[in-house]
């Protein structure tokens, strides 16, 4: 499957988000290699590229939100309800890999790179605009 590539157009502006961004891009297409991989090892790869991925995905979120609400974020809530969203999502997917196995991974592939992308553009990009045209940063960390 095609690798996902981090374009300039996903940037927040905000170094410390988009190195995180990049990191989940980067994991996203180790799950996607494990995918290929065959052997006896594989599902033991398939699994832990998918953890991996998932707890990093949480770590992001988690420091996404302190983020926004240290800066008051005047969209927190909606912002958090569309990670809470996704990450009950990959709860449901990683109960459904215990049982479905391979034929199930492509399609949640499939779902988390467009879920990414899609969140990024529509929604942290947004808030990188706000705080850049309000000049309203403060910390993050
Ligand atoms: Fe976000
Ligand atoms: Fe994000």
């Amino acid at each position: 499957m095609s690798k996902l590539i981090w374009l300039h157009d996903y940037s927040v502006q905000i170094p410390a988000i988009d190195n995180e961004h990049k990191l989940l891009v980067e994991l996203i297409n180790e799950f996607s290699s494990s995918l290929d991989t065959h052997g006896a090892f594989q599902a033991k790869i398939v699994t832990e590229s998918l953890k991996k991925l998932s707890c990093c995905i949480k770590q992001h979120f988690e420091s996404e939100e302190r983020f926004l609400m240290f800066n008051n974020y005047p969209d927190f809530d909606a912002h958090k309800q569309e990670h809470d969203l996704l990450l009950d999502q990959i709860k449901r997917f990683e109960q459904r890999f215990k049982t479905e196995k391979k034929a199930f991974n492509e399609k949640m592939l499939l779902f988390l790179k467009d879920w990414l992308v899609r969140h990024i553009i529509l929604h942290d990009i947004k808030f990188g605009v706000y705080f850049r045209d309000k000049e309203l940063i403060n910390n993050f960390g």
